[in-house]
């Protein structure tokens, strides 16, 4: 049987820190109320011009690609998470494809937010096990920066968000035979993804979201688009006034989030480990997605986890959607806080809701 390993991982984020402080040149805030609700302490932004997802995405690519002794010409597949897009179509995949001077392999991108990249690697799981390719690139990757109100109007959301990318490489691994599926010393050590495990509720879209540019002509929701008469919206996709009123930032009810976050987050970690007749204690490493250091504190407490089984690095990046899972992988991984054959587990909850986990022996 084949199961999927990691073969190589990177990350990228820019150089331009931002504080809580530099914050207070656009809203009113303060590094107290952030830090206390949230961990952050500061963020990376992207330069406007010259950085954007994909050129984030294609920087940590390079890194995962070179540590997992391949060049870009071995990548078979392409799997690319963002909410945060170059453009609103084509995706970020094929302009790494074409970046990095790929083959013309497949190129997919999911559109998950929070959760973007553990469904990413979940898919990538699949087409490893089922043979169909064998060095596949997942990377996650976000420009939140571009697309924020940063005046006090939004601050609920713009002080969480920060720019970033991390990536992986997907190789096989043969789990039962000991035998390497190429040349990997570890095969038969159990290493590589034991189970995935993805959910969604739709009942709550709304609540985290980013409405337009979009096709919905406010046929759901009276808020917060009420402002229009029913003229006006019919046809409407991006107008003056949606921009004059800000709705084209994203929009949180961040209390509902964090009640429903703090729930299913230990949901999906436990569903894992008793999949794999696992307990909380066999754990080595959880890497949350870094949502809010306040979620993943209660999360830990939940679980009765040690501080040395959860890695945060919100206080350093912010919430960087797609990209805080590997972003994470990568930092912890780097410290040697990850060894092989330890049991890591990755999770993630957020827009849509969405949210799953993947449980890996490294
Ligand atoms: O990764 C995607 C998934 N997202 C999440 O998981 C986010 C989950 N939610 C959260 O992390 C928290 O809800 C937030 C950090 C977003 C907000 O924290 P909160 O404790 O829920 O604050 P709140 O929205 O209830 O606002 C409390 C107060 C309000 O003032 P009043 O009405 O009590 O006077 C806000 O206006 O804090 C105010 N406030 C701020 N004050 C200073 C909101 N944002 C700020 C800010 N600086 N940046």
């Amino acid at each position: 049987m084949k199961r999927t390993k990691i073969a190589g991982i990177g990350m990228y984020v820019p150089q331009n820190v931002v504080t809580n402080n530099d914050l207070l040149k656009y809203m009113e805030t303060s590094d107290e109320w952030i830090q206390e609700r949230t961990g952050i302490k500061e963020r990376r932004y992207a330069q406007r011009t010259g950085e954007t997802t994909t050129t984030m995405g294609v920087e940590a690519a390079r890194i995962a690609i070179e540590r997992a002794g391949i060049s870009p010409a071995d990548i078979d597949f392409i799997i690319f998470a963002t909410l945060s897009p170059d453009y609103y179509f084509p995706g970020c995949g094929v302009l790494l494809q074409r970046a990095m001077q790929m083959k013309e392999i497949g190129a997919l991108d999911v559109r998950n937010q929070c959760s973007g990249f553990i469904y990413a690697l979940s898919v990538g799981d699949q087409f490893i096990k089922t043979g169909m390719y064998k060095n596949i690139l997942v990377v996650g990757a976000e420009k939140h920066s571009f697309g924020l109100d940063f005046s006090t109007r939004g601050r609920n959301i713009s002080v969480i968000f920060g720019d970033g990318a991390g990536a992986i490489v997907l190789q096989p691994v043969n789990a039962n035979t000991g035998q390497a599926a190429q040349g990997d010393p570890l095969a038969g050590s159990g290493q590589g993804i034991l189970s995935t495990h993805l959910h969604s509720d739709g009942a709550a879209a709304e609540i985290l979201a980013m409405y337009n540019p979009g096709t919905h002509a406010n046929h759901w929701v009276d808020q917060p688009l009420a402002d229009f008469n029913d003229n006006e919206i019919g046809d409407m996709f991006m107008s003056h006034e949606m921009i004059d009123n800000a709705q084209n930032f994203p929009f949180m009810d961040g209390q509902s989030v964090f009640k429903k976050a703090i729930i299913k987050f230990p949901e999906v970690i436990l569903e894992a480990l008793n999949k794999n007749g696992l307990q909380t204690s066999d754990l080595n490493l959880l890497i949350p997605h870094q949502a809010n250091l306040r979620i993943s504190q209660f999360v830990q407490h939940k679980l009765k986890l040690r501080d040395d089984q959860v890695y945060n690095n919100i206080q350093q990046y912010g919430n960087t959607t797609a990209a805080s899972v590997p972003i994470a992988l990568c930092e912890a991984w780097e410290k040697g806080m990850i060894k092989e054959g330890d049991l890591v587990c990755l999770a993630a909850f957020g827009s849509g809701f969405t949210w799953g986990s993947v449980l890996l022996r490294w």
